[in-house]
């Protein structure tokens, strides 16, 4: 089985996942053992601090080996084609995670692997980021019935959240300005588990919302178009103000890394009611949770 989509695991997969990453936060030793003797690459074409760091101390503690590679050595659909990159790896490794641009490239190499292939982060979806977000929502009350805002970009991480916290029974809405909505692909799933709004009123959007999240106005490959984007997003800043018209234990969440001061101020990723640095933490331990969910 491949996590390349946050639905790939269907809710009762999800449930197990979310399951073992809470086993393996609070009884680490239970699993010390769990991927003895398999190799696991971890592959990146785009930068990265905590899915780098996070997915090999995770293998290591799972008593793995994690193998970093970076697509400056393997010129993934350059110096060789994906399918036979995927054909290739798979007879060393058991395991493999990689970071793409292109997600259709996830796509060839799970089909030409034997070994499960896990989404370290595409175009269109986050779905390692998905599972640590909805342990850190867990942690904070019961899922069921609460209300999730995202703020800002349409993007990856946007796409998988929705998801993922549809499947556990919570209400999204989205603020996003016109054109940088959710793909309506997106929208339509996630809406098969819960209800779900999209929405450019962006007060309405807070209102009352249990958990507030955000990420960057531009996304890894968007740089160029910084400056447009933050014109374009001028009013979807989370900032005291508008975390202000959430519930009054509402948390903050952001996948990180944060461009403070413009997706949000430092008034509100400092914040009290901030758990971002939870999530980073848990984007360990629920990694875990999904290669122990792929494996056992
Ligand atoms: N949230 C996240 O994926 O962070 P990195 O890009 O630093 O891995
Ligand atoms: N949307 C961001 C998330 C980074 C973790 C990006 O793709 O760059």
């Amino acid at each position: 089985m491949d996590y390349l989509r946050v639905a790939d695991l269907g809710v009762d997969g999800l449930r197990s996942a979310l399951d073992l990453s809470t086993r393996a936060k609070e009884h680490p030793s239970e699993f010390a053992n769990a991927l003895t003797g398999r190799e696991v690459g971890l592959f990146y074409m785009k930068p990265s601090t905590r899915t780098r760091v996070s997915t090999e101390v995770a293998v290591s503690q799972l008593g793995g080996r994690p193998m970093t590679l970076r697509n400056e050595e393997v010129g993934l659909g350059k110096r060789e084609a994906p399918a036979d990159v995927a054909r290739t790896l798979d007879r060393y490794l058991d395991i493999l995670a990689l970071r793409v641009f292109d997600h259709e490239h996830l796509d060839i190499i799970a089909a030409h692997a034997d070994s499960p292939v896990i989404n370290l982060l595409s175009d269109i979806e986050h779905p390692c980021q998905a599972l640590a977000d909805v342990q850190t929502m867990a942690e904070a009350r019961p899922l069921p019935g609460s209300v999730l805002t995202f703020i800002g970009d349409g993007n990856n991480v946007c796409h998988s959240l929705m998801v993922a916290a549809a499947m556990l029974e919570v209400e999204v809405r989205v603020a996003a300005p016109e054109g940088y909505a959710p793909r309506p692909e997106y929208v339509d799933l996630a809406s098969r588990y819960s209800r779900v709004t999209v929405t450019s009123d962006v007060a309405a959007a807070v209102d009352g919302a249990d958990f507030v999240y955000t990420d960057v106005w531009a996304s890894m490959g968007q740089e160029e178009e910084a400056a447009e984007r933050r014109r374009l997003f001028e009013g979807y800043q989370v900032n005291e103000e508008l975390f202000g018209r959430a519930g009054d234990e509402a948390i903050f969440l952001h996948c990180l890394p944060a461009h403070r001061g413009e997706e949000v101020t430092d008034g509100v990723a400092d914040h009290a009611r901030s758990r971002i640095f939870d999530q980073a933490e848990n984007r360990m331990h629920s990694f875990k949770g999904i290669l122990l969910h792929l494996t056992q």
